[in-house]
């Protein structure tokens, strides 16, 4: 595998050429690292589900360049789709849409829905319209991490992650740390109103601002989205939340919250938006320390806290 440490034009023109030939190329979003794959070739999807370890029925996104791509992968799109793509793409948003022809049961897990995103970061942008110039139409990419493990946030960690899965004509690209760190919102836009089957940074009231319907809340066993699963987004030391740390563990939390004695501070937030940057990157070094224990003082308040807050309660669970 190479790892381009400084994205150029040259390095997007043979990342979509990668691509094209049914390479895998890691890449880096505003919510975490993604591994992708072109998701119109049903052989370098199999790699992406190798690479993870990941259960092949668990459907993958398709990142798009715009709106329009939109209208490709989906069909009968509901017109509050249609709004909540102008109003939050590019950004840290997937809509669940009935989906085209050209969306395989290889990358919807056998689903007739397709979860689309326009990404903001400018790098995947770049590169998926170089990818569109060689006549690629989405790139499926799940997060770059081992199934269950924590999102990558960097390109190091990807390596860390995934390099010994990778093949040595696959690609990483660093593009730098990550902006939001948490998944994207996932948006069930198959019925009369949305249903949010992730929580992110784009929050239920933000979704009932811009359209004027509630969000309903999910229900658990209706679709099989791997990150709803109770045990998840775990690193190797445990998790336990809102605790006293103890010498020897490891500890997150607010930035007003002071460090215990002997106990080693891996984050020390002082918002709600940097809470979410740095926590996958703080729960990684805690196993590069070889800690056993994190301790996590859990945020409060909703919107992108209550996001945290549940990708912790599954990163916590046993
Ligand atoms: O922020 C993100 O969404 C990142 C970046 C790379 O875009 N991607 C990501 O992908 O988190 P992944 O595969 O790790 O998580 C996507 C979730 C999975 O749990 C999958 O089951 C769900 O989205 N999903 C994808 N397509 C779906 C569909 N048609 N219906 C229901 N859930 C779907
Ligand atoms: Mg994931």
């Amino acid at each position: 595998m190479s790892f381009v440490s400084v994205c150029t034009t040259e390095s997007l023109v043979s990342a979509a050429a990668i691509l094209k030939s049914g390479g895998l190329v890691a890449f880096p979003t505003e919510t975490v690292y993604g591994l992708g794959a072109d998701a119109s070739n049903p052989d370098a999807i199999a790699r992406i589900y190798e690479a993870k370890g990941r259960p092949s029925d668990h459907p993958l996104i398709v990142h798009i360049s715009s709106l329009d791509q939109m209208e490709q992968w989906a069909s009968d799109i509901p017109e509050y789709a249609i709004t909540l793509a102008r109003d939050f793409w590019p950004g840290p948003m997937t809509l669940v849409v009935k989906r085209s022809y050209l969306a395989k049961d290889f990358v919807t897990g056998g689903q007739d829905t397709v979860g689309l995103r326009v990404p903001a970061h400018p790098i995947a942008l770049a590169l998926l319209q170089e990818f569109a110039k060689v006549g690629g139409k989405g790139i499926a990419a799940p997060s770059a991490n081992r199934f269950g493990a924590v999102s990558p946030t960097t390109a190091e960690a990807v390596e860390e992650e995934l390099g010994p899965y990778l093949k040595p004509e696959d690609l990483i690209i660093n593009g730098g740390p990550s902006l939001v760190g948490v998944e994207s919102t996932i948006i069930d836009c198959t019925g009369p109103a949305p249903m949010v089957l992730r929580l992110g940074a784009i929050t239920p009231l933000m979704i009932e601002e811009s359209i004027g319907l509630v969000a309903l809340e999910k229900n658990p066993s209706d679709i099989r989205v791997s990150g709803s699963l109770a045990s998840h987004y775990s690193p190797k030391a445990r998790v336990i939340l809102d605790a006293i740390a103890e010498p020897g563990d490891g500890l997150i939390a607010p930035d007003q919250i002071p460090t215990p004695d002997g106990v080693i501070r891996l984050a020390a937030p002082n918002s709600i938006e940097q809470y979410a940057r740095v926590l996958y990157h703080a729960l990684r070094s805690a196993d590069q320390k070889g800690l056993e224990i994190v301790v996590v003082l859990q945020p409060g308040g909703d919107g992108l806290a209550a996001a945290i807050r549940d990708r912790l309660q599954r990163s916590a669970h046993q």
